[in-house]
C-alpha cells in the first residue's frame, strides 16, 4: 500500500497537524519498505526545517515503541526505572546507577547502546570484562531482573526497528539535528522497556552532542513531555560537559572507575552525579559507602557470564604523562579534546561494527579551577602506540591555565 506523502506534507505546509494515524501509517510503510528512501528522506527533511507539534512528536514516538517489540515483567513488582544520558567524554554512570538502584529495590531493565564516535557505550565498557554477555535470552532477563533486580544487555533487532531505519537514513541525509527526530529516536528505545520511571541526562559543552546549554534544555522539554505524555514519569537533568566526569575515559579505565564508586571511592564529581540522578540522597551515598550497591553489580555481572576476577581485556598497554609546564589555576580541559585523543588511541569507533580497543584511553589528573604547578601531572594516556602523536598534541591542547 503506497501512503500519500505528497500530499501530507502539502497539508502541513498549510498549516494542518499531521494525524497520529498519518504518522503511524508512515512508521509502518517505513518498516514494511512500503515506501522509497527518497519519500522518507523528503519527510524528514520537511520535519527538520519546519519541525513538529508536541503532538506529532508523541505519536512519532509512540509509533516507533510499537514498530517492533516491547518487553513485560509479569510476576515481577516494581518500580521498574531507567535513565537515559546523551553521552558524553568519560560518562560510565549507567554502570553504577543501575546497581545502585537495584540495592534500593528499584528493578532497572536496561537496554543500552554501542558507541560511535569518541569513546565507546556502556554495552563496550562492559565487554571488557570477559565473559560479559550483552544478548540473553529472554527468560533469563526475567529471571535476572527478579533476583538481582537490574540487567544491561544490548538492544535486539527486532526493539524498535523503526528507528534504525529511520537513524540510517538521517545519518545518510543530515536529518540527525532535529529535536522531535531525536526525542523520537532516544524515547521509542527506552519506552519499550516498561518502565514507570525515565531519568535523562541531557549533556551540553564541547564533549556532549548538545554544544549549548539552550539547545541541551529544548531536547530536554522535548523528552519530559512526551515521556510524561506515554504515560512514563519523566524528569531531566542538565549537565555541562565541559571536561570529562570523573578521571577515566575509555572503556576498561571507565569499569574500574565505576566500580571505585561502587565501593564508596572515586572521584567525586562521578559519584555527585550517580546520586543526583538516583533521585535518592542520603539513600544512595548510604547503598555506595555500605557495600551494597557493590553487591548488586557483582550479582548482575555474574548473572550475565562476567568474570570478575579475570583480568580486563586490552591489558598489557603503556603509559605517557602529560605535566603542567606551567604554574597557575587550570581554566580548561577540553572535553571534546580528551574525547579525541581518546579516540585517537583506540578506545572509540568510526563506523558501526567496528571493534573497540578495551584497554586503551586516558585518566584526568587535575579539574578546572584547581591550582596546578610545573612538573605536576595532568592526564595519562594508556595506549598501545597506535594513534599515540596525535592523542599527545590533543591532550596538549586540551589544557589552559590562568596565571
Ligand atoms: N541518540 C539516539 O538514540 N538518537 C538520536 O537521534 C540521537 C542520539
Amino acid at each position: 500500500m503506497s501512503i500519500p506523502i505528497q500530499r501530507w506534507l502539502q497539508e502541513r505546509r498549510d498549516g494542518v497537524e499531521q494525524t497520529p494515524e498519518n504518522i503511524q501509517a508512515f512508521v509502518n510503510a517505513v518498516v514494511r519498505e512500503e515506501i522509497t528512501s527518497a519519500q522518507s528522506a523528503a519527510w524528514l527533511a520537511f520535519v527538520l526545517t519546519r519541525g513538529m507539534t508536541a503532538k506529532e512528536t508523541l505519536a512519532l514516538t509512540e509509533a516507533m515503541t510499537q514498530s517492533g517489540t516491547s518487553l513485560s515483567w509479569p510476576g515481577i513488582s516494581g518500580p521498574f526505572v531507567d535513565k537515559h544520558s546523551t553521552g558524553g567524554v568519560g560518562d560510565k554512570v549507567s554502570l553504577a546507577l543501575a546497581p545502585l538502584w537495584a540495592s534500593l529495590g528499584f528493578r532497572v531493565p536496561m537496554l543500552s547502546g554501542r558507541g560511535l564516535g569518541i569513546t565507546g557505550g556502556t554495552l563496550d565498557k562492559l565487554e571488557s570484562i570477559p565473559g560479559y554477555r550483552t544478548s540473553v535470552a529472554s527468560e533469563d532477563l526475567q529471571r535476572i531482573l527478579a533476583d538481582v533486580g537490574c540487567f544491561i544487555v544490548g538492544q535486539t533487532e527486532d526493539i524498535a526497528p523503526a528507528d534504525r531505519i529511520l537513524y540510517a537514513l538521517r545519518n545518510e541525509t543530515g536529518t540527525v539535528p532535529s529535536i522531535p527526530l531525536i526525542t523520537a529516536s532516544i524515547l521509542s528505545k527506552k519506552l519499550v522497556e516498561g518502565l514507570d520511571r525515565l531519568v535523562l541526562d541531557v549533556k551540553y559543552g564541547t564533549g556532549a552532542f548538545m554544544k549549548t546549554k539552550k539547545d541541551a534544555q529544548n531536547l530536554a522539554d522535548s523528552l519530559v513531555a512526551v515521556g510524561a505524555g506515554a504515560g512514563v514519569e519523566t524528569t531531566a537533568q542538565l549537565t555541562p560537559m565541559i571536561q570529562p566526569l570523573g578521571e577515566a575515559v575509555g572503556n576498561a579505565l571507565e569499569v574500574e572507575e565505576a566500580v571505585a564508586c561502587l565501593q564508596g571511592e572515586g572521584p567525586q564529581d562521578f559519584r555527585d552525579l550517580v546520586v543526583a540522578l538516583s533521585g535518592e540522597g542520603a539513600r544512595a551515598e548510604a547503598a555506595l559507602d555500605s557495600g551494597r550497591a557493590f553487591e548488586k553489580w557483582v550479582a548482575m555481572v555474574e548473572a550475565q557470564g562476567g568474570q570478575l576476577c579475570a583480568p580486563r581485556k586490552g591489558g598489557g598497554c603503556s603509559e605517557w604523562v602529560l605535566e603542567s609546564t606551567a604554574d597557575g589555576t587550570l581554566s580548561s580541559c577540553d572535553a571534546g579534546l580528551l574525547g579525541q585523543a581518546a579516540f585517537d588511541l583506540g578506545a572509540g569507533r568510526s563506523r558501526a561494527g567496528e571493534r573497540v580497543h578495551f584497554g586503551v584511553g586516558l585518566r584526568v589528573h587535575a579539574k578546572v579551577g584547581d591550582a596546578v604547578c610545573v612538573g605536576q601531572p595532568l592526564v595519562t594516556l594508556v595506549h598501545d602506540q597506535k594513534g599515540l602523536e596525535r592523542a599527545q598534541e590533543l591532550a596538549r591542547s586540551a589544557f589552559t591555565f590562568a596565571s
